[in-house]
């Protein structure tokens, strides 16, 4: 699954952004960043629900927020198709995960560069997905940190051995050069930022990376 961020698109043209890769993407990722949990500042819930009636394509908000407990349901009911929210923001991952699926979204958890994945592989039962930061998370347009796939690695076996249902998710540099080393590690969803909207035809831009990332 290709996840184009919109974190590269055009801010003041979101809805033709969005209809470029509509047919060619499966979800459309939308970084929220809150200027406190992350020192960047993106969009927020406005935007969302306007933006949700400009396209079909399922959202998949990544909110990099401080207080998701508070917040995340609300993305949720605005009808994004998965949130997800950081560990690092959370106190207890799994209440919040509840919360989103009461509300009718899916329910991500996402892990920062500097954060180690043991701690939280017991929660995943709660999640439909798991995105691993292969960046710092805060800006689009950083180089791919290739040591950071051990954790996906880490992951997978887990998903695996466990028989979760569970999404893992790559964000940060995925690009033509990287996506296939993420794939190999084990992840089966895929956000490219600049990758996609920074390509003269974010469409072909899209089908190649999937390519690239089925071998
Ligand atoms: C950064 C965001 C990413 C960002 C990735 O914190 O979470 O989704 O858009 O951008 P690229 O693909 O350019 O690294
Ligand atoms: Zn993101």
């Amino acid at each position: 699954m290709i996840a184009p961020s919109i974190l590269a698109a055009d801010f003041a043209r979101l809805a033709d952004s969005a209809a470029a890769v509509e047919g060619s993407a499966d979800w459309l990722h939308v970084d929220v960043m809150d200027y406190h949990f992350v020192p960047n500042l993106t969009i927020g819930l406005p935007v969302v629900q306007s933006l949700r009636k400009a396209t079909t394509l399922p959202f998949d908000c990544h909110l990099m927020i401080a207080d998701p407990a508070r917040w995340a349901p609300q993305y949720a009911e605005a009808g994004a198709y998965n949130v997800t929210f950081h560990a690092e923001a959370a106190t207890d991952p799994a209440a919040i995960a509840k919360d989103l699926r009461a509300a009718g979204s899916r329910a991500g958890l996402a892990i920062d560069r500097d954060t180690p994945v043991e701690g939280y592989l017991d929660l995943l039962p709660h999640f439909d997905l798991l995105l691993i930061m292969t960046i710092k998370a805060g800006f689009g347009g950083q180089a791919f940190i290739p040591e950071l796939l051990d954790k996906v690695r880490a992951a997978r076996r887990h998903v695996d051995t466990g028989h979760l249902e569970l999404r893992i998710e790559v964000d940060g540099g995925v690009a033509e050069d990287t996506i296939a080393a993420c794939a190999e590690a084990g992840a089966d969803t895929f956000v490219a930022g600049t990758a996609v909207f920074g390509a003269e035809d974010p469409a072909a831009a899209v089908r190649r990376l999937r390519a690239l990332a089925s071998g």
